[in-house]
């Protein structure tokens, strides 16, 4: 187990600057995940810190110790992929040991841990066959098996369930959930799936263009972003950005309307707004309730309903043109063309300035 500690790290290709200076602290035993746009860099940071990637600036440290010149065979680190990238002719058994037979470990301290990787992840009855007797989550495992041996201080995971159905994910994320429970190990998780990002991680970081955005527990994100592209991109069905006029400015609150909303005051949480700016309104589809049309801030009409069971997606036309999502958690029709009103706790909206 051990810290993880980047400072200022830099990566070219050839003129191309695709990570601009990221720093990032990970405590012992911390569960990080990494989120962003594709090409934003998740990849190439984890090729970074495992050496499979020279870095063309800044440190690593791991465990306290710069590792920028170090082999990866020596940096106590073990790396899952998205493909599985285990051998078909080899049992289970022989590829979950393949990283001890290469470095000759003994046989019996082999079998051991071959054994141990195999109870944490429930594959004991798996250890004879062969991957193409296994599942797309079974293989996975065995993936993940191989890394378990090989004792590393800190685990990288790369987008390694993005191949399985739906189903299979959620199990496999549990598991991966209870694996960093029972281990304690330093684990690192590139993810492109929200659910598995908000519950797997201590700590979300949020990347843009080789740029750190962001970085906090998954709720202080959601709850507290810091800037218009977190905002936007953490949340399921999106955070809807209503272009707004401030009316008035008194202490933390702002006073804002558009064509389609009745002026409201919203607190501006410290951001630079002023009187008479253009500014956007962050408004999460969850937070908005439905009433009349006579009633309510915000007043549009409806486009399209997504009956979901439990849950009712409603896209509605604002009254100034704009769309707006709102997700209602109850099972719901309306009429396309209906008009509608929302309510919605000024408490919970966001207030950005335009540029960010
Ligand atoms: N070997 C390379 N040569 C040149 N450019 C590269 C190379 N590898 C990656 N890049 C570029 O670096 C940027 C970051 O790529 P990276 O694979 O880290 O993105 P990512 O965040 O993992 O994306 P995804 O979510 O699609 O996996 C991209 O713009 C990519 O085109
Ligand atoms: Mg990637």
């Amino acid at each position: 187990m051990a810290t993880l500690k980047l400072t200022d790290v830099r990566k070219s290709y050839g003129p191309v600057e695709v990570i601009k200076g990221v720093d990032i602290d990970i405590e012992d035993g911390e569960f990080v995940v990494f989120v962003g746009p594709s090409g934003c860099g998740k990849s190439t940071l984890l090729r970074m810190i495992s050496g499979l990637e020279d870095i063309s600036g800044g440190t690593i440290e791991i465990a306290g110790r710069v590792v920028n010149d170090l082999p990866p065979k020596d940096r106590g680190i073990a790396m899952v992929f998205q493909t599985y990238a285990i051998f078909p002719h080899m049992t289970v058994r022989e590829n979950v040991a393949f990283g001890l037979t290469i470095n000759r470990t003994d046989k019996a301290t082999k079998a051991q841990k071959v054994q141990q990787a195999a109870r944490i992840l429930q594959m004991e009855h798996l250890l004879d066959r062969k991957p193409s007797q296994l599942s797309g989550g079974q293989r996975q495992r065995v993936a993940i098996g191989r890394a378990i041996v090989r004792d590393p201080q800190v685990f990288l995971f790369d987008e390694p369930l993005s191949n399985l159905d739906a189903a299979l994910r959620m199990d496999m994320r549990m598991e991966i959930g209870k694996l960093h429970q029972s281990l304690g190990a330093t684990m690192i998780y590139v993810t492109h799936d929200q659910v598995e990002a908000m519950t797997l991680a201590d700590k979300i970081v949020v990347l843009k263009d080789g740029k750190v955005m962001q970085v906090g527990a998954p709720m202080d994100l959601y709850h507290e972003p810091a800037n218009l592209f977190v905002a936007g991109f953490l949340g399921a069905p999106s955070m809807n950005f209503l272009d707004v006029t401030v009316d008035e400015v008194r202490g933390d609150a702002a006073r804002v309307a558009n064509e389609a909303l009745d002026p409201i005051a919203v607190p501006t949480r410290g951001r630079a707004i002023a009187r008479g700016d253009k500014a956007i309104l962050g408004l999460r589809p969850q937070y908005l309730h439905p009433v009349a049309d006579t009633e309510g801030q915000l007043h549009g009409a409806i486009a399209l309903t997504e009956r979901l069971g439990a849950e009712t997606i409603v896209e509605v036309t604002l009254k100034d043109g704009a769309p707006l999502i709102a997700a209602l958690s109850e099972d719901r029709v309306y009429e396309p063309g209906a008009r509608i009103g929302f309510d919605f706790d000024p408490g919970r909206a966001q207030l950005f300035p335009r540029d960010g």
